[in-house]
């Protein structure tokens, strides 16, 4: 009569040996010294690993054919028990090293994909960063800072947010006066606006400085302008200030022509026309002979010949005394010249309003 597994404890566990044998058939080719010449990749490499972790808990786990087999040990002769016992655990041990040997193979594959994976190669080379450059508005303000600089003046930054005070009343314009209205601007919190010009470091320069004062205070200023191809609610400006005892306006003429010389080119004429600005007395617009034709006349100067460049003028004594400057011993003159007007037209830009476009298709031009 043929013997059944159940009362043959060493066939049992020979078929549970075979059984194993047979299944982890496919995952020997794993147990090899070199695994890169598997080729495996980073999921197939996981997904063996978890098909192996599956065959251990067949084979070794609590429902496992093995344990059943453990189970036994106490219930054969106990002649045949020591033995029985021996090779059930022999069994089991051999299993172990067989599942254990390609587990760590498959973990040092997968530790190699994941590390090539996370790893950088610095040998790759880098994106290059596109180089950028200033702004052609600052590299003008910054031309004119060095022709001044040069000729002995200071440069003042100041604040953007100004109170009444210095924005109208100190520079000669009290409330009601009609010279506010082309400078209207935007208000603030009570009291506070964004300024109109940049005149306004004129009060703030003598208040710190006291007299003599040589400055000029680049920045932005704001007004309620509908933007055009001249207009922009917000531009640059380049204040200058001079007071010292003695100033007359012979020395403005000076400088401002000096200005035009060394921007423009020494052939270049400067000419003052009569004007009106409340902080100074007398007032004239300058004008400079265009940088293109030289006075002729063309498209750039609207052949006129003449290129406006900025107002200019005495600084009122009221303006002084605001500023609590002596003006029966002080005297001083005092400019502000538009800067994105003035990079317009060196430029030879239609529009100002592309400076503020932000493209850098136009702004790249100007590296
Ligand atoms: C003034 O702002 C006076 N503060 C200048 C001044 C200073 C006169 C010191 C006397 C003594 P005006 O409003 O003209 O003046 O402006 C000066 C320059 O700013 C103009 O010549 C022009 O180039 C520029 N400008 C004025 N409005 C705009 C605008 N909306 N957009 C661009 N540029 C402007």
């Amino acid at each position: 009569m043929a013997v059944s597994e159940e009362n043959n404890p060493n066939q049992q566990v020979e078929t549970a040996r075979l059984a194993f044998e047979q299944e982890f058939e496919p995952f020997a080719r794993f147990s090899v010294d070199d695994t890169s010449a598997l080729g495996l990749s980073l999921q197939e490499a996981e997904a063996e690993q978890r098909s192996l972790g599956e065959l251990r808990s067949r084979h070794t786990g609590k429902k496992s054919a093995l344990a059943a087999a453990k189970k036994l040990i106490g219930r054969v002769a106990p002649a045949e028990r020591a033995q029985f016992g021996q090779l059930v655990q022999q069994t089991e041990a051999k299993i172990n090293v067989s599942i254990d040997g390609v587990e760590a193979n498959l973990k040092s594959i997968i530790e190699a994909a994941r590390t090539a994976r996370e790893g950088l190669d610095v040998t790759i080379p880098g994106r290059r960063p596109r180089p950028g450059h200033l702004h052609p508005v600052t590299l003008m303000r910054q031309r004119i800072e060095d022709i001044f600089v040069s000729m002995g003046y200071v440069v003042e930054d100041d604040r953007e947010i100004e109170t009444d005070f210095y924005n109208f009343a100190a520079l000669n314009i009290p409330e009601g006066h009609p010279a506010r209205d082309p400078q209207d601007t935007f208000y603030t919190t009570e009291g506070f606006a964004l300024r109109s010009q940049t005149s306004t470091v004129q009060i703030h320069a003598m208040q710190r400085r006291g007299a003599p004062v040589r400055m000029i205070a680049p920045g932005r200023v704001f007004r309620r302008d509908t933007p055009d191809p001249t207009h922009n609610p917000m531009f640059f400006q380049v204040e200058g200030l001079c007071v010292d005892r003695g100033i007359t306006m012979a020395h403005l003429k000076g400088t401002l022509a000096e200005f035009a010389h060394r921007l423009f080119g020494p052939e270049t004429r400067t000419r003052f026309r009569p004007s009106y600005f409340p902080f100074t007395e007398p007032s004239a617009e300058v004008d400079y002979s265009c940088f293109n034709c030289g006075g002729k006349g063309c498209r750039i100067c609207k052949h006129s010949g003449w290129i406006e460049l900025g107002g200019s003028g005495m600084v009122h004594p009221n303006v002084l005394r605001a500023a609590n400057v002596d003006p029966e011993e002080f005297t001083g003159f005092a400019f502000g010249l538009g800067i994105d007007r003035t990079c317009a037209l060196i430029y030879e830009l239609d529009d100002i309003r592309l400076l503020f476009e932000n493209d850098v298709r136009f702004l790249g031009q100007f590296s």
